[in-house]
């Protein structure tokens, strides 16, 4: 199949390059031209582990090419992904903005029938809306589908999930669209769902509502276990082995971020507030998780009378680990907080330290390791469990003015960290 991909972001990239991995002809658009030179080269705009093999693998093979030509990217087309991003507006709903222009882009250029694909995240009547674009922009007369394709993957495993995923969704108001979006997808091996456009668009934001509702009750249960004397890691094990509730997503800790959960979980209240249904349950789970962001800077008050003086390592920026991704970290608040009260903060991350640099404060000073950051030190925070962080020797903390760590991501045992001397602060232990 010839396949183009609008949009070379986070999902647009991964998409492209995996389509051609299982060998189809796949060519990526972006209007962002410095970017597509790179990309030409083989060099992935975005840190994500395995990228730049398969995309240079299937460049040379032929079967990868980039252009910032709208033309020439859908000229060869039988089908056109869009993959762009649908940011957060103001009043928490999805910005469509990019969505519209790409299906009037498709309207303008294309000269053939084509399925159009919909990876991006929607809300329910989006395809419906681009369908209408298309109609009435369309300058050669063509027939076309649209089917919807939500993006399950995550960040710093995408590639390993486009192909094990647990399911492809694709929704389509067509046998023949869905047939063929279903012999696309069919070497990756992984079960295909059907259903129809609006029940598709809906699977993938009641699926990262979901996901995000886990992970905000585990961090009220941790706010308990703390009160009560229990231990939330017990307790999510617990819980997790029925197998009704499951294991998975009941880490507690500084809450979530990224990309996707805090936009979506947003974008599902005002999608349910515009068809008049007041989504209660989601509403609190957005509280809960903007409440646990600032959770180690209200320990940190609880320990300290000022941070004034006080030198603050802060280990791990990325909003989890394998990314370079700060978009919606924890680290932006945490160290915003820190810098407020007056705090100096030196902060260490494996990745993403050139991506914090636009994001976080000018004051915060940035380490060329774990080891110089705490030197010195009067508290450690951890924010993002990477295995480097995971795995250091808790000897390392005796380099601090006084070994004070407080964990966001509980790394560590309890009691490896009392046998090691270190006053240690966690989450729901
Ligand atoms: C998520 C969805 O998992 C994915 O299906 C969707 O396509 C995009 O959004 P991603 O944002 O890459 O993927 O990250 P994910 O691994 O899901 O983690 C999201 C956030 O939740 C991170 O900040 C992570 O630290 C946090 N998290 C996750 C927890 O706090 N506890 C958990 O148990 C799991």
């Amino acid at each position: 199949m010839n396949i183009s991909v609008v949009g070379t972001g986070y999902v647009g990239l991964v998409t492209g390059v995996s389509l051609a991995e299982i060998g189809h002809h796949v060519i990526c658009i972006d209007i962002n031209e410095s970017k597509i030179e790179k990309m030409k080269q083989g060099i992935s705009p975005i840190y994500e582990p395995g990228l730049d093999e398969m995309m240079s693998r299937n460049i040379e093979a032929g079967r990868l090419t980039f252009t910032s030509n709208h033309k020439e990217g859908f000229c060869h087309a039988d089908v056109i992904y869009i993959a762009v991003g649908t940011p957060e507006k103001a009043d928490g709903s999805a910005n469509l903005e990019f969505v519209e222009q790409a299906a009037r882009d498709i309207a303008n250029h294309i000269t053939k029938d084509i399925i159009v694909v919909t990876k991006s995240t929607v809300p329910a009547g989006t395809n419906d809306r681009i369908l209408e674009i298309i109609e009435k922009n369309q300058i050669h007369n063509v027939k076309f589908d649209v089917v919807a394709n939500p993006e399950f993957l995550r960040e710093g495993s995408a590639l390993k999930d486009s192909f094990n995923a647990d399911r492809i969704v694709i929704g389509a108001n067509s046998g023949y669209a869905a047939s063929i979006i279903e012999k696309i997808n069919e070497p990756f091996g992984v079960p295909i769902y059907h259903t129809d456009i609006r029940s598709a668009e809906l699977i993938k934001y009641a699926s990262n509502a979901f996901l995000a509702t886990k992970i905000s009750f585990i961090n009220e249960i941790a706010a308990i276990c703390e009160r009560v004397g229990a231990n939330v890691e017990d307790v999510s094990k617990g819980m997790g082995m029925d197998q009704r509730i499951g294991e998975s997503f009941l880490n507690a800790g500084i809450g979530y971020g990224g990309s996707c959960f805090p936009k979506d979980t947003k974008a599902l209240i005002q999608i349910a507030g515009n068809v008049a249904y007041d989504f209660e349950l989601l509403k609190g789970v957005v509280n809960v998780n903007q409440k646990q962001r600032t959770l180690l800077i209200d320990k940190l008050n609880e320990r300290f009378d000022t941070l004034a003086d006080k030198r603050i390592a802060v280990l791990g920026l990325a909003f989890k680990p394998n990314t370079d991704d700060m978009r919606e970290a924890a680290s932006i608040i945490v160290t915003e907080r820190l810098i407020e009260q007056g705090a100096t903060v030196i902060t260490y991350d494996p990745v993403a330290m050139e991506s914090a640099k636009d994001r976080l404060h000018s004051d915060i000073l940035y380490a060329a390791s774990i080891q110089k950051a705490l030197t010195d030190a009067d508290a450690a925070l951890i924010l993002t469990e990477w295995d480097e962080i995971r795995n250091v020797n808790p000897i390392v903390f005796q380099s601090m003015k006084s070994p004070i760590v407080f964990d966001g991501r509980n790394c560590f045992s309890v009691e490896t960290m009392k046998e090691s001397g270190v006053e240690y602060w966690s989450v729901g232990r």
